[in-house]
């Protein structure tokens, strides 16, 4: 396995396979891997010559105030975990690399990026698609793994790859869970013993809606109110959003509409802030 820290090593070292008529995969994260991370390695080495996995902590992303410093960074533990997963090559620039003295273009992604994450994060969206642009041009793979966990980070990669005309598919990996549901996330690290022990309500309070949705509810306030109701029983949290959008345009729904809702959830557990979500089938009959 080898790792790069130079950008302009990693083009000219991505440009090398293509020629050569293999096929890439980049694997785009901010490190500190869990399972989630090594399941979209290990769908990117089922499906590419090459895996590139990129280990980047983004400042761009993170607002004022928010975890940049704080989050957590195990670069021997991520390089095994890595290799083991199948990775050839881990691209680890410096913020320096990755945004030179004189940084001037950033990539900002319009409606759909300024609602759930985007109200409360609002320039968190303008710093993951610019990074991603700019981590596509580096790598140039011919596919990109992101996690389904990530739901509103998938709709604005995908319709970018759209609007700007990547050659590159999109590969959505399913969202991997603790034993009792609690999606797995590096920030799950913030969580006090206390906060842990409740946090797999945000995991119940999506199925709960699953359940409503499936007995035929189709008001998307009714499935709201009953997924709040049981994230209330999380006494040391305090919701940020309860959402139900239409997963093609992340557009809030009054109804359920087919083929597909996605419910959305942010928490904050005091410093952590876990956000969770479930796409739901919904059937023409009702
Ligand atoms: P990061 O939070 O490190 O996540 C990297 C990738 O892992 C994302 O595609 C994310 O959706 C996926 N992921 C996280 N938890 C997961 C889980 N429990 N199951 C499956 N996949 C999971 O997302 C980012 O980094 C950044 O925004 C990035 C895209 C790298 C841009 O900086």
């Amino acid at each position: 396995m080898e790792i790069i820290r130079s950008a302009g090593e990693m083009q000219s070292h991505a440009e090398k396979i293509r020629s050569s008529g293999k096929r890439i995969g980049v694997v785009p994260t901010m490190g500190y891997f869990h399972e989630g991370h090594t399941s979209l390695i290990r769908i990117a080495r089922e499906r590419c010559d090459v895996v590139v996995t990129t280990i980047f902590v983004n400042p761009a992303q993170f607002g004022t105030g928010e975890d940049f410093e704080q989050y957590p960074r195990d670069f021997e533990r991520d390089k095994a975990l890595a290799e083991e997963g199948g990775t050839d090559v881990i691209f680890a620039p410096d913020a320096e690399e990755m945004y030179p003295p004189g940084f001037g273009t950033f990539v900002v992604p319009e409606d759909g990026a300024s609602i759930l994450e985007g109200q409360v994060r609002p320039s968190h969206f303008r710093g993951v698609v610019t990074v991603v642009v700019k981590l596509f041009h580096l790598t140039k793979p011919h596919i990109a793994v992101f996690g389904q966990k990530d739901a509103q980070q998938v709709f604005v990669v995908r319709r970018m790859i759209r609007d700007l005309n990547f050659d590159i598919d999109l590969v959505v990996a399913p969202t991997i869970r603790e034993q009792d549901g609690l999606a797995k996330s590096s920030r799950n690290l913030y969580l006090t013993a206390a906060e842990r022990a409740e946090a797999p309500l945000l995991y119940q309070a999506l199925k709960e809606a699953e359940s409503l949705a499936a007995l035929g509810e189709r008001k998307a306030e009714k499935i709201r109110a009953a997924v709040s109701e049981v994230l209330q029983r999380a006494k040391l949290a305090t919701a940020d959003y309860v959402a139900v959008v239409d997963p093609e345009t992340f557009r809030e729904v009054g109804e359920l509409h087919p083929p597909l809702a996605l419910v959305a959830v942010a928490v904050r557990f005091g410093s952590a802030r876990l956000i969770d979500n479930i796409l739901i089938s919904v059937s023409s009959k009702g």
